[in-house]
């Protein structure tokens, strides 16, 4: 906005998302009253999951129908701001009707290719990693178990970031399945031979254990379950839903190998899961994003001044650059070169090694 006044732009938001295009749903933004909009979290414009082409025969067809919201509604240009969902949308329009998008990369998830950061993850991460700081309060006081349920729906970035940040001892990320008995059983028992008293457990919402572990140590779910899950509006599965960190609450509850462990070595057995869920998404953005929030807007509104559409704006490395949309808004994941897989491995390996 800063960027489309000086330039004599005018600007309209466009409420609620893509429900709020087909819908006619627009606000006036007056640049005096919204100077400082990165200052705060969440968006005055609201929000919400709504993909115009959910079960449509024609793709193309639809695309221009939308696209034709644009004399509709007075607008030039549509700089549009989500995550794979909502630039998703966009590149559908650009691709097969030739609208004039530029996409904005914003999500906590951070799991979109085309760039190295979207805005509100590092918020997120700190929200995250402070929660499980202060968990360890109480872990400690009680001499618990805490499996804290951490947001990113199938990306790990949330869970390994914060958990690397906080000191999990335990990180569970849908990227790398894991094994019940190998990742969280077998390590408990090593540390409370080596004399840990608690344990924090980050499990990403998304984690689910690999298909040998699931058939062989899990009790009270089953492949079924996974497959069985809700589909969200843009057919994803409903990850969360499973509660994967109450799941594992259920199943160490009934071992009774762990719990003997447990009492050898003189800690009670008691095991709690935490969700932060929507507390993640919450509060102020921190310092990094409010400048990458306005580093973007301010590149956005440059393509659209250039009429250069069917971007998005990325960050690469410290650089502030352009992506074409229909490679940017591929989902990204971590891979196992990413060097913070190793930091994970290393992190909860040498805890017990070094004690023993
Ligand atoms: O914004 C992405 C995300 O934060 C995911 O990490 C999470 O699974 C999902 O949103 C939650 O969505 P909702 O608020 O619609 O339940």
């Amino acid at each position: 906005m800063l960027k489309a006044f000086d330039a004599g732009v005018e600007c309209v938001g466009i409420l609620k998302g893509w429900k709020g295009f087909l819908e006619n749903l627009t606000i006036p933004l007056n640049i005096a009253e919204h100077d400082d909009l990165h200052t705060i979290g969440g968006t005055i414009l609201y929000t919400s999951r709504t993909n115009p082409f959910k079960g449509v025969e024609s793709k193309e067809e639809k695309a221009k129908e939308i696209a034709a919201k644009f004399d509709e509604l007075g607008i030039d240009a549509l700089i549009c701001i989500g995550g794979d969902d909502t630039l998703g949308v966009a590149d559908l329009m650009y691709k097969h009707a030739n609208a004039k998008v530029v996409g904005c990369p914003k999500t906590i998830d951070n799991d979109l290719a085309g760039t190295h950061y979207t805005f509100g993850f590092w918020s997120a991460v700190q929200l995250a990693s402070d929660a499980m700081d202060n968990l360890t309060t109480t872990a400690r006081s009680h001499q618990r178990v805490f499996i804290v349920e951490v947001m990113g729906r199938d990306a790990g970035f949330l869970t390994i970031y914060s958990g690397i940040s906080s000191g999990a001892d335990i990180i569970l990320i849908p990227e790398t399945p894991f094994s019940l008995e190998r990742d969280v059983i077998e390590v408990l028992k090593k540390r409370v031979k080596a004399g840990y008293k608690y344990h924090i457990i980050a499990c990403s919402e998304g984690a689910y254990p690999d298909k040998d572990s699931l058939k062989r140590d899990f009790k009270t779910i089953t492949q079924e379950t996974i497959d069985k899950l809700p589909k969200d509006t843009f057919g994803n599965p409903v990850l969360p839903a499973l509660n994967m960190s109450q799941v594992l609450v259920d199943e160490l509850n009934l071992r009774d190998d762990l719990k003997e462990e447990f009492q050898e070595n003189g800690v009670d057995f008691e095991i709690r899961s935490v969700v932060l869920g929507h507390t993640m998404r919450a509060g102020h953005p921190i310092s990094f994003d409010r400048i990458l929030g306005l580093r973007f807007g301010l590149a956005a509104m440059k393509l659209v001044l250039k009429e250069d559409f069917g971007k998005m704006v990325s960050l690469q490395g410290n650089q502030i650059t352009t992506f074409p949309l229909d490679e940017g808004v591929k989902k990204k994941y971590l891979t196992p070169d990413n060097d913070k897989m190793e930091l994970r491995d290393l992190l909860v390996k040498i805890r017990y090694l070094s004690k023993q």
